[in-house]
């Protein structure tokens, strides 16, 4: 038994590992007439490839994209766009040098999913975790990017806003930094911080957590359904199932529970566009599960690079007790790579709960109701 596919209406399945010859995902459920070229996708993957930076992997991925299918060009418009059909996603793995192996292929390294793999199925992918490589990331992040096709209205962007024990300093938040500094964080007096920081955990042969925040804009009211397709369960689902990710939280999240009732229920009057406007935004844009209009607001937390240099005690699949030490370079901070990945769960999940929202509800009704 096995689970590689995720979404409803707009489903996902992803396929591939780390050190095969390629790996990829296969859309099924995008509307069609949508536009849909390569560089679309490509623009996505470019921001999650590793070797950007001396902060993460020198692994050297192209991560070239190539759809293999669902899109045709529209004769009357020239365009290319998705004829419905399952959108075929490629992207080939051109740095699986072969390497030697032997000193992981029995051990289980600490923080990968070696041992669990290994206890469940009886055989893994020792090569780059396989399966069970972030490199499966690259799939999703493609599959966002036809996401974010399907509900062009909404803007959806992530940003770093934790590193280890440092927050960004939010009165200084500003979206156009993210793109201006190796960390996709939007404050830049804290981005110039973490590059010294970070500079000294590597040269540790050490790692570090982070905490990304991912919001998205002109999500409609509406979209979520009550009571097991709850949008935020299902964007909790979708940001847990990142590799790394051991943290999901809400608009507020776990800093709810430090606020007293009025603090935290958003009160609601009328903007001067005379639309319902919440005085805050502490449910994160959603409300028993259905999005309110206002911003959608998810933020995860991910575990420091679990392959360092440094040596650490483990055993081996024979039952022997032993020493594991990585070689080569390492991410230090594997949340950096993770802000892309994290926005295109979010984007497919919005994706797949605006196709059901219009499946169950159409084009909605007219608010507000007459007395
Ligand atoms: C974009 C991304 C890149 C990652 N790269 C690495 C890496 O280079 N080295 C590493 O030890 N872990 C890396 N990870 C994390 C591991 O894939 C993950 O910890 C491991 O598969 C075990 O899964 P779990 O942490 O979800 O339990 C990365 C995670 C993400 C999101």
């Amino acid at each position: 038994m096995s689970h590689n596919t995720f979404g409803h209406l707009f489903r996902v399945t992803t396929f591939g590992e780390s050190h095969g010859p390629a790996l990829g995902c296969v859309v099924d459920g995008c509307p069609p007439l949508i536009p849909l070229v390569e560089t679309d996708i490509q623009a996505f993957l470019d921001k999650r490839r590793p070797g950007q930076s001396r902060f993460t992997t020198q692994r050297r991925e192209p991560d070239a994209v190539k759809i293999l299918s669902g899109v045709f060009v529209e004769e009357r418009t020239g365009r290319q766009v998705t004829t419905g059909t399952p959108i075929a996603l490629m992207i080939e793995n051109v740095d699986q040098r072969s390497k030697d192996y032997s000193d992981i292929k029995d051990k289980y390294r600490p923080g990968h999913a070696d041992f669990t793999y290994d206890l469940k199925y009886g055989i893994r992918d020792y090569r780059g975790g396989g399966r069970s490589s972030a490199r499966e990331t690259a799939a999703r992040v493609a599959a966002g990017a036809v996401a974010r096709r399907v509900i062009p209205e909404v803007s959806i962007r992530g940003a770093l806003v934790q590193m280890g024990p440092h927050r960004i300093d939010r009165t200084n938040w500003d979206w156009a930094e993210v793109d201006n500094n190796p960390f996709f964080c939007p404050d830049a007096k804290a981005a110039a911080f973490f590059a010294d920081y970070l500079d000294g955990i590597r040269k540790d042969g050490s790692s570090i957590g982070a905490v990304i925040e991912i919001v998205a804009e002109g999500v409609p009211p509406g979209w979520g359904a009550p009571v097991y397709g709850k949008l935020d369960a299902e964007l909790a689902a979708a940001l847990m199932s990142v590799n790394a990710v051991k943290g999901v939280e809400i608009g507020a999240g776990f800093a709810a529970a430090e606020l007293f009732g009025k603090a935290n229920a958003d009160e609601i009057r009328f903007g001067n566009d005379g639309k319902p406007l919440f005085l805050s935004n502490n449910a994160g844009g959603i409300l028993g599960g259905i999005s309110t209009g206002q911003p959608v607001v998810a933020r995860f937390a991910v575990k420091p690079t679990s392959s360092i240099l440094q040596p650490r005690a483990t055993i081996d699949r024979h039952g022997h007790e032993t020493e594991i030490e990585t070689k080569g370079r390492h991410d230090p901070c594997v949340g950096i790579r993770a802000v892309p990945v994290g926005e295109a769960m979010v984007a497919c999940v919005l994706a797949d709960a605006f196709l059901r929202h219009r499946g169950q509800i159409g084009e909605g009704r007219a608010w507000p109701f007459p007395i």
